[in-house]
Formats: C-alpha cells, structure tokens, sequence
C-alpha cells in the first residue's frame, strides 16, 4: 500500500529520472492494486458480485459523482460522512458535486429517475466501485476504498432483510472466511424512534458528559452509545436501548429476520449498540466484523431503509441493502491465511528461439486464445534462459518451446512446468493437447 506523500506505490521516493523529469506518487491514503496482487483483489470483488448476482441482483453502473444535495440529504446532514469526509468541489459549470461515499443515495437516485419501482417489486441491483471519503488513513481505511453493494427495494419482507444478509455471508463463504461474526439489531421505525430518542436525551442529559458529548446528545444521541471511551461506557452502560423499545411493527420484523437467519444457519449476535455511521437506518440493521483487522473491524454493513426513498423524492417504499469492503475483506483473507485465488498470469507460455519460430508461435498463441487458453510470450528475441525465466514467473502450467530445428520437423516441446516432465508434440495438434491437458 501507498500511504504516504513522499513514497510511490513502489515505495519508491518520487525523486525524478536521469533527465529530470518529476515522478509522481498516489494520492495520499489511496491503496493501489497492481499485479500480481490485483489478481485477490479482482477474485475477492467478483466472489463478492457473485453471490448477489445469484440472487437476481442486476448491475447500475452509476457515476462516481453526483449532486452534493443527494448525499446531506440521503446520508444525513450531522453525520460524520457529510459534514467532514466528503470530496465536494464546484465544477466548472459552477455546481456542487461530490465524490461519493457510499451507494446507497445514488442507487435510490436512479431508482426513482428511471422509474425502476414501477415495473415490478422489489427493484433488485448490485454495484461494485470506488467510493471517496477524507478521513485519516490508516490500515484497512482508505480515502478511496472499494465497495461490493447490493440493494432490494420496493418490499417491506422479513425474508427480504435475510436474503440480503446471506447473501453477504456466502460471499465471505465462497472466499473461504470463517473467523467473522455478524452484529445484528433493530433500529426500529417512525413509530417508535421520536419516543426513544427523548427517553434516551433525558437520561444522558442527566450525566456528567463532556461539553462535546453533551453536544452530540442533541444531535445524534445514539451514536453516544457507541462512545469507545472507557469513562463514557461506563457512565452510559444503563442506559435505555431502542431494542427493548421497539414497535410492535418493528418487534415483529425482527423476531421474523431472526427467525429466518435461524432456518438458514447463519449465526448473528445481537448488538443494540450497533451504530452506523449513515441516518437512513430503520428496522434491521447488521454489520460483519472481523477480529483480524484491528481497529477498523467491519468488513461490511448494511440495513434496512423506510424513508429514504420518500425522502429523495420518489413513493415511500421500504428498502434494505449491505455495503461490503473489498479491501478489508481482502486483509480478512490474508488474517486468516485464505487465498483461494490463482496468481498465474497465463495458464501457457510461449518460448521461440528464432525468427521463424517466434512467427509461428505468435499464430499459435492467437489459436489457443481464440480456444479459451490464457496465453503470453516471451517477446524482444530474448535467449532460452531467460524466455524459460520469464515462463516461470508467469505461473503458467506449461511453456512451448520451439526452435526453427522443430518447426522444420513440424514439433514442437512442450514441458509441463510443475513437474518438469518434457514431451515433443506435433505442432498441428499442440493447441487441441493444451486444450486437453488444462480442462
Ligand atoms: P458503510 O458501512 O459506511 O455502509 O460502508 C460499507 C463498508 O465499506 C464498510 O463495512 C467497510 O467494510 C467499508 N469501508 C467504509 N469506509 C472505509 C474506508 N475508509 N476504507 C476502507 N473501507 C471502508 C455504506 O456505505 C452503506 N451504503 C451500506 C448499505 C447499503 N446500507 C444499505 N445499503
């Protein structure tokens, strides 16, 4: 990873060449992937889609920036994303856009814009990319990190929030995680969140806070209980929970969303301390951690939406959705030393000695990737010794190796390898073989 202004993604310092020329590094707090290690990191995310496109998930490719408006409002004005992380900056046709920072907002935008929710219900997408928010980098947060997400709007199901939450749970799965655990609460409805805030206000206004958490019980009480500080965790340990303050709309809903995690297997502890850092929360509301990442714990997260919907300005449906970290899901992987993803470049590497040799191979490496076989050379007339290097570093299976003296005879060497064992084929048949040989 890049972290720094001084170091390049090499870590390299971006001194500059023998003419002089300024080298640039990544902006500060970005994390790169290049190869060979970019191969997890495209595994992980396509694991990730995977598992929401089997459940009927379709693709919104939507843009990286939208109007600021959509995130204050969607996300919430007093939150910490909106009024200290966002990337805001007036384009040249003087409006307000902001990177953005979570999907959620921007998939609901589109929802509404294309008239998504009037042809069938639930409107079911999935969306993978870049998301931007400045905060400061440490290992596992990045300002421009990468999201999996999914969303189900439209229907107000029990079972919708369970499918939504194994969904997630068998991407980790597939990837072969086991050591994460799931947090699950209710953060209940319009019905019974304006009585528990007060009952919460008048309870921590009671306590001897500092000014600045007293300053956030007016705000945003609930992330108060979420407070790290030891001396704040202690003051608020009995305070009253939304949990045990639940509508019996709300109540229902969840006892259901268990219910049905129950039947699948999927275990969840309850947190009614859960607090995430978006408003739109209602009902259920989860989050995946993983102990292997240190401070920055969640590998995914996600909930169920009432109002936000009505709120941009589309009928007020219901929704629920997870945003799952690919780069943390990526350190979860290497925490618990699973990497079930190849590093192998190509599966066939090509090694000609001579002109016409490097001719032929050319058109043999175009007929086995028309057949489906990833396929590289070594190019620039280099010598066996450091054509078969370059075969090795590849991670390829196989090299060909052909010298004119084969092509003459119509052969071909092919040398496997794993094993080191070396066979001669005929260089008409040598594509069908390799097909063979790799299925
Ligand atoms: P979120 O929890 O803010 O939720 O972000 C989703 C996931 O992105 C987190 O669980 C975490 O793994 C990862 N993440 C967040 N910030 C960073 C960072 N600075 N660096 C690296 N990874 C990070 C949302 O964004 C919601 N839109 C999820 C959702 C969808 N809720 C309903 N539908």
């Amino acid at each position: 990873m890049t972290d720094g202004d001084t170091t390049s993604a090499s870590g390299a310092a971006p001194s500059g060449n023998a003419s002089g020329a300024r080298r640039f590094a990544a902006p500060k707090g970005v994390l790169e992937y290049v190869p060979p290690d970019s191969a997890a990191f495209e595994h992980v995310s396509r694991t990730l889609v995977a598992a929401a496109d089997r459940a009927g998930y379709g693709l919104v490719e939507l843009p990286v920036f939208e109007d600021t408006q959509l995130f204050a409002r969607g996300v919430g004005e007093s939150t910490d994303v909106v009024t200290k992380e966002m990337y805001t900056f007036a384009d040249r046709g003087d409006r307000s856009v902001t990177l953005r920072p979570e999907g959620t907002a921007g998939v609901v935008r589109a929802v509404i814009e294309h008239g998504l929710d009037k042809a069938g219900l639930p409107v079911k997408v999935r969306y993978a990319g870049p998301l931007f928010r400045y905060e400061r980098p440490q290992a596992g947060r990045y300002r421009q990190f990468y999201t999996v997400g999914a969303e189900a709007i439209g229907v107000d199901d029990p079972a919708l929030d369970a499918e939504v939450i194994a969904m997630a749970d068998e991407g980790f799965r597939a990837l072969g995680l086991r050591d994460y655990t799931l947090e699950l609460t209710s953060l209940g409805d319009a019905e019974c969140r304006p009585a528990y805030r007060e009952l919460l206000q008048d309870y921590l206004g009671k306590l001897p806070l500092d000014d600045a958490t007293k300053a956030r019980v007016e705000i945003n009480p609930l992330r108060v209980l979420d407070d790290k500080r030891p001396d704040v965790r202690a003051l608020v340990a009995d305070a009253p929970l939304l949990l045990d303050h639940l509508s019996a709309a709300s109540q229902e809903h969840h006892v259901a969303v268990k219910q049905h995690l129950d039947d699948l297997g999927i275990a969840y502890k309850e947190n009614p301390r859960l607090v995430r850092g978006l408003d739109y929360y209602t009902k259920t509301t989860f989050e995946f951690v993983h102990p292997g990442l240190g401070a920055q714990s969640a590998i995914g997260g996600g909930g169920h939406y009432d109002g936000l919907m009505s709120l941009l300005g589309g009928d007020d449906l219901a929704g629920i959705g997870y945003g799952i970290g690919v780069d943390r899901v990526l350190l979860a992987c290497r925490a618990e030393g699973v990497a079930p993803w190849s590093t192998a470049r190509v599966e066939v590497f090509g090694v000609p000695l001579g002109e016409a040799a490097r001719r032929r191979l050319v058109l043999v490496a175009a007929e086995l990737r028309r057949a489906g076989v990833r396929v590289d050379l070594a190019y620039g007339g280099r010598s066996m010794k450091a054509g078969m290097k370059s075969a090795d570093r590849s991670g390829a299976r196989f090299a060909l190796v052909l010298g004119d003296r084969d092509l003459e005879g119509g052969t071909v060497g092919l040398k496997d390898l794993g094993s080191g064992a070396q066979d001669t084929v005929a260089l008409d048949t040598v594509v069908a073989e390799l097909v063979t040989r790799l299925s």
